[in-house]
């Protein structure tokens, strides 16, 4: 075993510097000399081998080379950490993380990112950057397609499946990966969803809404944590002292390693609070970044700053035994290749077991937004039907941030219709480009629709269009595809519309006038069977929506946990006229938080509690009877949500704190029962304690976040 302290001892300050760099896997190759990037950099080949990870190198091959050469060549043989971004799959690529977050099965998404984690592990990565767990509300932001969503709970319980799936219970089990939770913090407030933008958020929301899932993360073991590029408080993430030593550190007990964003260091300077790069490694040292990302200021002035006496020294120990401890417990000085093995790169990477789970999380993460007169599943017996859009054959549906996944080895929505169809219904045209077209094609499209009896409209964004630095003003469909969509509509002919997008859109031309709508997101791998299954009723949607839908863009922010105001609207009407509303839109998003139909109908009633007084030591239960009116099986995602009427400080309207997903059989019905407690009341009150207040609270029970039954209960402390 690997004495940290003593090797610590043996360091020379600029081999702790390099501990302290990230560079990506072009400056490990041999051809990469002394010239252009290495010399922009400011620092020599000879540093190189004093680096101690590796950015975005994947493969077992590659990166057991890399790992050789340097074992070989560097003085003290500490071996590289392989870190990458492995957010939704490494080859067989699974749905998007905001479609993920749609299954409401955290279950299930755990066993999928544990697939991720074994197809990277044996391609030799040993960091995952990943979960995200940024909160969003604000749907022009790009990256809000690699969260799971607006909701700070659910988000809380993703994050934990996702960490688990990574570093299982030990790193002693066979392909683990350590786990970076990022972007600490509050990433997703980008004022405007302009990607990079500055964050304005009260300290109170940063708490109770922004900060659990960062939380949740470190509190299920997560190994590393990744700074955010936004400012809090007016101070860069990465030089932010309060939050990465204060809140992360000494309230969260983390002590793992902290790690930049992508040349976040160097950015302090463009934010303003550093003057040169000397300053910004003195703020970012200081306040606990241990690793700089892609950039190396680090190098360039660590050693200046000792020697002038304006750093600590051991503030660089500091990092370097956190690092260094990581790679102990890795393992990777036993076995500096970890499970990196090509042998099993074949037999595992996209294996069968992994692509009936991709299949699996896609058709549960699908959520079926309108089905009018239940022309879904449809039935295709003596039809004809016209696949129409950019999408119809395209297996350009992985979405951003796929890893090694390839286009070529996903299903089209095409093949997965084929393979169910009989022979000789299926009818394509593209009709358009995602982004532009040309009016004989939109001519055909129609002309091909008119000849057929229904129609399935694929369209929607590219995967460059959401992602980093994907933000978008416009949600509606890029292109000409709305023109195509109306030409559609014009024939007369039902259709029913099939979306490939990472973010909510801004969907009501496309709901009012369509016979069905099926959200499919960025489906992955498997997306066009899962789909197929879902339009067909191989399978029944049970997706539910966990990013409100806004009604246009100018009603953004739009959440469904929002505080009271002094002013609510009571009814969703444009007449009332002196509160909190718009002039010209409803408040209401077009479609709510925990959204999505299925093939059936359900009924709530009955809601009910055991007991109408909580004490901090006792346990109240609410239940009521959901019950299933259609004629198919179907499965409900029953939610639990609660009200906080009066604290001292205005509590939102609703958050959610449980729900159980359930199937039920048509006539069954079941009493659904949550049990409540005072831990699930708590919030960061006005004197700063996370604590509970004592008073009035309604519990609500619906299948979304606007059909609640309520009924009210006291909390007695
Ligand atoms: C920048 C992104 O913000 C981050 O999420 C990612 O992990 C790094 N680049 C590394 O690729």
């Amino acid at each position: 075993m690997v004495d940290v302290k003593e090797l610590i001892k043996k360091m020379t300050l600029r081999e702790k510097l390099g501990q302290m760099t990230q560079l990506d896997g072009f400056y490990f190759s041999e051809s990469s000399a002394v010239t252009g990037p290495i010399s922009e950099m400011n620092i020599s080949e000879d540093d190189i081998l004093l680096l101690g990870s590796v950015l975005g190198t994947t493969g077992a091959s590659q990166t057991t080379r890399i790992q050789k050469r340097h074992m070989e060549k560097s003085r003290l043989a500490i071996p590289l950490l392989f870190m990458a971004d492995v957010i939704h799959g490494y080859r067989t690529i699974f749905p998007i993380p905001l479609a993920l977050g749609c299954t409401w099965d955290p279950e299930l998404v755990e066993q999928a990112m544990a697939a991720a984690a074994k197809e990277a592990s044996v391609a030799g990565v040993h960091v995952n950057f990943s979960p995200m767990v940024d909160m969003v509300r604000d749907p022009r932001w790009g990256r809000v397609m690699e969260t799971t969503g607006e909701d700070p709970y659910l988000n809380s319980l993703f994050a934990k499946a996702f960490v688990k799936a990574y570093q299982g219970s030990s790193y002693d089990v066979p392909y683990t990966l350590a786990a970076c939770v990022k972007h600490f913090a509050g990433y997703g407030g980008a004022e405007a969803g302009r990607d990079y933008n500055t964050v304005e958020l009260s300290n109170y929301t940063l708490r109770d809404q922004y900060l659990p899932a960062y939380k949740a993360a470190v509190d299920a073991g997560c190994d590393m944590v990744m700074t955010s590029f936004n400012t809090l408080d007016g101070v860069p993430s990465t030089a932010n002292t309060w939050l990465l030593r204060e809140v992360l550190r000494n309230e969260w007990g983390f002590n793992g390693v902290v790690i930049s964003d992508w040349g976040a260091v160097k950015e302090i300077i463009a934010h303003g609070v550093a003057e040169d790069g000397k300053e910004a490694v003195l703020k970012s040292i200081t306040a606990g970044t241990n690793i700089e990302m892609m950039t190396s200021t680090y190098l360039n002035w660590g050693e200046k700053l000792v020697e002038e006496g304006l750093l600590d020294e051991a503030l660089i120990d500091e990092a370097v035994e956190r690092i260094l401890e990581l790679k102990v417990k890795l393992g990777l000085f036993e076995n500096p290749y970890r499970y990196a093995d090509t042998e099993k790169e074949k037999e595992i990477i996209l294996c069968k077991e992994h692509r009936e789970l991709a299949y699996e999380t896609a058709v549960q993460s699908l959520v079926l937004l309108k089905n009018d007169d239940d022309i879904l599943p449809l039935d295709a017996a003596n039809k004809k039907i016209a696949l129409i859009g950019p999408f119809a054959e395209s297996r350009s549906i992985l979405g951003g941030w796929s890893c090694e996944g390839r286009d070529e080895e996903a299903v089209s929505i095409k093949e997965g219709l084929e393979a169910i169809l009989p022979a000789d219904s299926l009818f394509i045209a593209k009709g358009c480009d995602i982004e532009e077209g040309t009016d004989q094609d939109i001519a055909d499209a129609v002309r091909l629709a008119e000849k057929c009896d229904v129609i399935i409209a694929a369209l929607g964004e590219h995967a460059g269009m959401s992602g980093e630095a994907g933000s978008r003003a416009f949600l509606t469909l890029p292109g000409r595809q709305q023109e195509l969509l109306d030409a559609l509509y014009s024939t007369g002919k039902k259709v029913i519309v099939v979306l490939f997008n990472g973010r909510p859109l801004d969907l009501r031309p496309i709901v009012e006038h369509s016979a069905a709508v099926l959200e499919a997101w960025f489906p992955g791998t498997e997306g066009g069977n899962a789909i197929a299954s879902v339009l067909l009723g191989k399978k029944a949607p049970s997706g539910r929506l966990t990013m409100s839908f806004p009604y246009t863009v100018g009603q953004i922010p739009v959440y469904y946990n929002h505080l009271n105001t002094g002013r609510p609207k009571l009814v969703d009407t444009i007449e009332n006229r002196f509160c909190s509303a718009f002039l010209d839109i409803p408040n209401k998003p077009l479609f709510p938080f925990g959204y999505g139909l299925t093939y059936t109908t359900f009924e709530y009633a009955d809601i009910k509690l055991d007991n109408n007084m909580l004490t901090p030591d006792s346990v109240i239960r609410v239940s009521a009877v959901v019950k299933n009116t259609g004629s198919r099986a179907g499965v409900e995602t029953v939610q639990l949500y609660i009200r906080d009427i009066t604290g001292s400080r205005s509590r939102p309207v609703k958050e959610l704190k449980g729900f159980e997903r359930i199937e039920l059989q048509p006539g069954e019905a079941r009493k659904v029962t949550f049990d409540i407690t005072e831990d699930m009341l708590k919030f960061t009150r006005l004197d700063g304690k996370f604590d509970s207040e004592a008073g009035r609270f309604t519990a609500m029970i619906g299948p979304n976040a606007e059909d609640t039954l309520s009924v009210d209960f006291i909390l007695d402390k």
